[in-house]
């Protein structure tokens, strides 16, 4: 008798996994097609924004990095962001785990869920291009659902660029060519900030003694320091380290800020607050806490994992499922058998 329960209980669990993430994958596929407007580097947005900082002198902006799968503090620094009601927000990358179809549809509709009330932009992370374990780069997602991988705007009396090494690659001759451009048709405009995901500087990291870890984190991109020589640039704020540190190259100030929810490599959780006035430039880190909820991580898993499992291989989802209910059928026979 234990032996037909177990396989009854075996063969339910199956059917209801099943059942469920599928429900719950097409349920965030319908519902969330879409975000607010104002969320992501669409050409639509950037005017937008452009528009609305005409002739400020005053304002705030947030910076955000490395969410991924902590989507509970994530949101938390979301509700404190959407109290302090910054002009704009900046994520530097890797807010998915892996850059797949139900990894961005996940994204996208907790992100709306979140309900951001400020203009956000997005640069690439590592994460967010790389399909892993397989390695080779996969950008659709991004383009598709957050808009260009690189962008320009200048607000009130600061220019805006946000750029792409998600790849971990040096800056190419196109990309400095491209931000030389824009240095030198906006020379005059009183502040510079620069957003990108991988520090092209050396952060002199040597927690772990893997060569990657070493290497992502301690490269330096000379070719982009000396582009941006002589231009005046108010900061670079980089990620990819999930950290908080501040250091100055060249005379240039680049901020470190990679604690928005994925695992930390030191210190706590942040996001950093910007307040330019005049010309003033200071910033403050909120600290956020570690949260961990439950329900939110049994969604995530199941719809980046199982559900995505289950439009990957829909064959054999077809056959387990096939397979679970002739278990089931069979356990409650024997059942019945043994009852009577
Ligand atoms: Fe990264």
């Amino acid at each position: 008798m234990k032996k037909v329960l177990w396989f009854l209980s075996l063969g339910i669990s199956c059917v209801c996994v099943i059942l469920f993430s599928a429900y719950s994958g097409m349920r965030i596929c319908e519902t969330h097609t879409a975000l607010a407007d104002y969320v992501g580097n669409f050409s639509g947005n950037i005017d937008n924004i452009q528009k609305k900082g005409a002739g400020k002198q005053s304002f705030s902006f947030v910076v955000i990095g490395d969410t991924r799968k902590g989507y509970e503090i994530f949101e938390h620094g979301i509700r404190r962001i959407n109290k302090i009601n910054p002009d704009f927000v900046m994520h530097l990358g890797d807010f998915v785990e892996k850059a797949k179809k139900h990894h961005y549809d996940f994204f996208i509709g907790e992100l709306k869920e979140m309900m951001i009330k400020v203009p956000m932009f997005f640069v690439a992370g590592n994460h967010d291009v790389f399909v892993y374990p397989r390695h080779d780069v996969n950008r659709k997602y991004f383009k598709r659902k957050l808009g260009n991988f690189q962008f320009h705007f200048v607000y009130g009396n600061s220019l805006f660029i946000g750029m792409d090494n998600s790849e971990l690659n040096p800056f190419n001759e196109e990309q400095l060519v491209w931000l030389k451009d824009i240095l030198e048709k906006n020379r005059t405009v009183e502040h510079k900030f620069i957003f990108m995901h991988t520090p092209p500087i050396n952060l002199n990291i040597k927690k772990k003694s893997s060569g990657e870890y070493k290497k992502d984190f301690n490269r330096d991109d000379p070719a982009f320091r000396n582009t941006i020589k002589g231009y005046g640039i108010d900061c670079v704020f980089v990620s990819h380290f999930h950290g908080y540190m501040e250091k100055k190259v060249d005379g240039v100030n680049y901020l470190v800020t990679g604690g928005g929810g994925a695992p930390l490599d030191a210190g706590g959780y942040h996001f950093v607050i910007v307040n330019v006035d005049g010309q003033k430039v200071d910033h403050k880190v909120v600290n956020m806490r570690k949260i961990w909820v439950f329900e939110d991580r049994f969604e995530l898993m199941m719809h980046t994992t199982v559900y995505d499992f289950i439009d990957e291989n829909k064959i054999l989802t077809v056959i387990l499922l096939i397979f679970s209910s002739l278990i089931i059928i069979k356990s409650v026979r024997d059942y019945i058998k043994r009852a009577r």
